[in-house]
């Protein structure tokens, strides 16, 4: 725990390092250096250093307005470290896809954007699931994805091997399944003990704990790297966790770990978890990005100071 702290925006501000909220993109690279290395963690198969913030996509779409924002996020997104893009073919109907795909082409991009993408095969017809996948690569703007993942364990027996395929063809570089349901939790377990998975995506959050009961202990085991959705609780959950912790002010001892805000204090708690690899808060503004990007920079609780956030979480009035 040597890290210094990183300056907080307004810091930088004060600092003349960041000319104002307006002026987001291009920060100068010294300021950016000052906040310290991006922290990294290793896929588990591979050794391969991912950063432990990435995004998640599933409000995004095609739509006029939505397209100039989300393509400065991109920008934003990849000058701060970022790389881990979350997406569906289910998500706004392709649209999440098909706009990332649109933006990492128009901005140059793609080399440095890690895509996980999920599919499925509902009744393991595994035709409607190739022909998904075939959909993703050309609506991604390209020939390979990062992470191809079984959305809602819909098809896993029909998909997997055929994933296993597109891997060895180079046409994806992961493999692995994601839910966010407790009920698909006990099917899941018995996937990863049977089935040579590279990576899973589950939910987890101080509000949500139970996949830190038997879940990533085994992934750990299996070594089997960890995504983690819904970190604030999920699109709706996380408005209502806000503004309930908006009055609330954060405890001293967070700045013992780096942490400066409520999101960052869910963050840090979730990428802290030894198993976990990577989570993916969704955020479609870039303010939000920076401040969640914060919480890959500086110090991480250790074991105790993690049980202290879950006992300050829950004695938190309802
Ligand atoms: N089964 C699955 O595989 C599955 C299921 C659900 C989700 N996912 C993936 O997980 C991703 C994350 O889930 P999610 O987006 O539903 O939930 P989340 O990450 O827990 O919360 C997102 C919400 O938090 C807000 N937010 C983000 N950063 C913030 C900040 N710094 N301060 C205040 N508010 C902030 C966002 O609003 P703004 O947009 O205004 O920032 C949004 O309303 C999804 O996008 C998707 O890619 C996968």
């Amino acid at each position: 725990m040597t890290t210094r702290a990183a300056p907080s925006r307004r810091d930088l501000i004060k600092a003349g390092l960041v000319a104002g909220a307006g002026l987001t993109l291009g920060w100068p690279a010294r300021a950016l250096a000052e906040q310290g290395a991006l922290i990294t963690k290793a896929m588990p198969g591979s050794g391969e250093k991912i950063p432990v913030v990435g995004i998640g996509t599933n409000a995004y779409n095609l739509s006029a307005e939505l397209r100039p924002v989300l393509r400065d996020l991109m920008k934003r997104f990849v000058e701060l470290g970022g790389s881990v893009y979350d997406t569906a073919t289910g998500y706004a109907r392709g649209e999440s896809e098909s706009v990332l795909g649109e933006l990492s082409s128009e901005l140059g991009l793609r080399s440095k954007v890690f895509f996980v993408t999920k599919i499925t095969a509902p009744g393991d017809d595994l035709a409607q699931g190739r022909t998904l996948f075939e959909t993703s690569l050309s609506r991604l703007k390209t020939d390979r994805i990062d992470g191809l993942l079984v959305h809602n364990l819909q098809g896993v027996d029909a998909l997997i091997p055929a994933m296993r395929e597109w891997k060895q063809a180079g046409k994806i570089k992961y493999l692995g399944i994601s839910t966010s349901s407790d009920t698909q939790y006990p099917a899941l377990l018995e996937h990863m003990k049977t089935h040579q998975l590279d990576l899973i995506q589950v939910d987890y959050s101080l509000g949500n704990r139970g996949v830190a009961d038997e879940l990533l202990p085994l992934a750990k085991d299996k070594g089997i790297g960890v995504m983690i959705n819904v970190p604030f609780g999920g699109r709706n959950r996380a408005n209502a966790n806000f503004a309930r912790l908006a009055t609330v002010p954060l405890p001293d001892w967070a700045a013992d770990f780096d942490c400066k805000t409520w999101p960052q204090f869910f963050l840090k708690y979730v990428i802290s978890h030894p198993a976990v690899t990577m989570a993916i808060p969704g955020t479609r503004r870039i303010e939000h990005l920076e401040d969640n990007f914060g919480a890959a920079r500086g110090r991480l609780p250790d074991a105790a100071t993690r049980k202290r956030m879950e006992t300050f979480f829950d004695g938190l009035p309802a």
